[in-house]
């Protein structure tokens, strides 16, 4: 028979096992078959020698913001979606953000295709922010939305003035989402703890970057995550508490798990490897790592990421990149007016879709921190299932040829990583220096190759990527179970 590609010679690995000696078999953009020997059945078009590295399923980065109003100056679905396939990620869930004045999410969901369609170098969804969940929206847009877009999630933010929803609206989303089984993603901080905090730091003109580490503590990630898992324990809810930084908060989350409860969680890459001292630095170089929640002081918060990525905690590893130039008076200098700081000023977040896969790869497996099955788990495999992309996740018969071909141990030199070596629009990375032991071979979507690291990089092409309509998650769903004889 006749077949697209054949890559010999891998070390498959999966959430679940290690497959040495494998010859995988892709046609028609899928996966035919796996077993050994199989390049002397097939004849293919093309042959790739994995030399016997690991192959692993392409990346699912769950959560970047591409191309977002609030982010002027970042990463487009073009130079966003081109920096994730060169890291080995080929399917990225990025927002359509709803602002409060937007009374339809129609043309939200309009302008969001508009931005992606044929721009996008690797495969693409959309989760809904809503800033503004009015009755209309709730009870007859979602579940159009759900039905005929395959947009199967939300997320809600309990913090930021533009877009923050108080309890009682998140208990009227979370109804909704519950009847129609879409997953439901939060950003827990106390916000009011945040806004009286600032202006108290304010009027001591303690403004510099590193402030707005200050200006939210630990208590207020810890606060609103157990606050959020109990609304979601009242409304019988399934939910993922996104971008987790905060040792007390993951133990709630890990307790609620204890007793059952759906309780999903995220962390990112600058969670385990960046400390809040990095919000110092000269020439208001701290604006570069300005996220929320903040960098944590304390290494017992990073340790406690990875712990949680070991035992379960964690469902999801995302990048959360949510990109701003540096240098760009509307970048991370809109928060340097006249030559004074002012934190609040500075948009929030860092970029990081490229280098997720591989950072987890060479600074967690090869480091012995987590299992090469921990990493397509968290990277890969639970991401598709919470967010219902069922041809995606895996290394198996009829699953989309998605895959990722590192190098063989020792054939690749170790680097320190440059932002001149990365593929967004950005003038800078959080991780300057850091050295890394593997990167991405080649990485594949549906069956093509998209990026051939030793012979010209990025070999993809914009538009290659293709719009995901997604199913329910299925990880998790309502229990049937409620607090007193109240029934949402
Ligand atoms: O600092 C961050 N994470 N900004 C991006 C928006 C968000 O809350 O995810
Ligand atoms: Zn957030
Ligand atoms: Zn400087
Ligand atoms: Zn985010």
């Amino acid at each position: 028979m006749e077949v697209d590609l054949i890559i010999r010679n891998a070390t498959v690995a999966t959430a679940s096992d290690i497959i040495p000696d494998q010859d995988i078999v892709v046609k028609d953009e899928r996966i035919l078959c796996l077993g050994q020997g199989l390049s002397a059945i097939f004849k293919a078009a093309k042959e790739i020698d994995a030399e016997g590295a690991y192959v692993t399923p392409g990346g699912i980065d769950s959560h970047v913001h591409f191309d977002q109003p609030m982010m002027r100056t970042g990463d487009t679905f073009e130079t966003g979606t081109r920096s994730a396939i060169a890291g080995g990620t080929t399917t990225i869930l990025a927002f359509a953000q709803q602002r409060k004045t937007d009374m339809s999410l129609y043309p939200v969901v309009e302008d969001y295709h508009r931005r992606a369609t044929g721009n996008a170098y690797c495969d693409y969804g959309f989760h809904l922010i809503l800033a503004e969940p009015t009755t209309k929206i709730l009870n007859e847009e979602l579940p159009v939305l759900v039905k005929e877009q395959g947009i199967t999630s939300v997320k809600l933010y309990m913090t930021y003035e533009p877009l923050k929803l108080v309890d009682r609206q998140i208990l009227d989303v979370m109804m909704s989402t519950r009847a129609l089984g879409m997953t439901t993603m939060v950003h827990a901080e106390n916000s009011d703890m945040i806004d009286w905090i600032t202006e108290k730091l304010e009027a001591k003109k303690m403004t510099d970057p590193y402030y707005h580490a200050v200006s939210r503590p630990n208590i207020a990630e810890d606060e609103a995550t157990y606050r959020v898992i109990s609304l979601s324990e009242l409304m019988d809810i399934p939910i993922l508490i996104v971008h987790m930084s905060s040792k007390i908060a993951a133990s709630h989350v890990r307790k609620a798990q204890t007793r059952d409860l759906p309780i999903h969680a995220e962390t990112c890459p600058h969670y385990l490897f960046l400390k809040s001292d990095r919000l110092r630095g000269e020439h208001f170089e701290g604006a570069k790592c300005v996220c929320s929640p903040p960098l944590r002081e304390d290494q017992m918060d990073l340790d406690a990421m990875w712990q949680g990525l070991r035992n379960g905690t964690f469902t999801t590893f995302s990048s959360d990149h949510a990109a701003t130039k540096f240098d760009h008076p509307q970048g991370k200098k809109a928060g340097l007016v006249d030559g004074i700081a002012s934190f609040r000023k500075i948009p929030n977040g860092l970029p990081g879709v490229e280098t997720r896969v591989p950072i987890l790869f060479s600074g967690g497996v090869l480091k012995d921190k987590i299992t090469i099955q921990k990493f397509v788990e968290l990277t890969s495999s639970n991401p598709a299932k919470l967010y219902g992309l069922g041809k995606k996740g895996t290394i198996a018969p009829g699953f989309d040829a998605d895959l990722v071909i590192w190098y063989p141990s020792g054939k690749m030199t170790p680097f320190p990583l440059s932002n001149d070596s990365l593929h967004h629009d950005i003038d800078y990375t959080p991780f300057e220096g850091m050295g890394f032991e593997n990167w991405p071979r080649w990485t594949i979507l549906r069956g093509a190759v998209v990026w051939d690291r030793d012979n010209g990089g990025l070999v993809g092409k914009k538009g290659d990527g293709q719009y995901l309509r997604r199913g329910r998650s299925t990880l998790s769903k309502p229990r049937e179970v409620f607090v007193n004889e109240f029934r949402p």
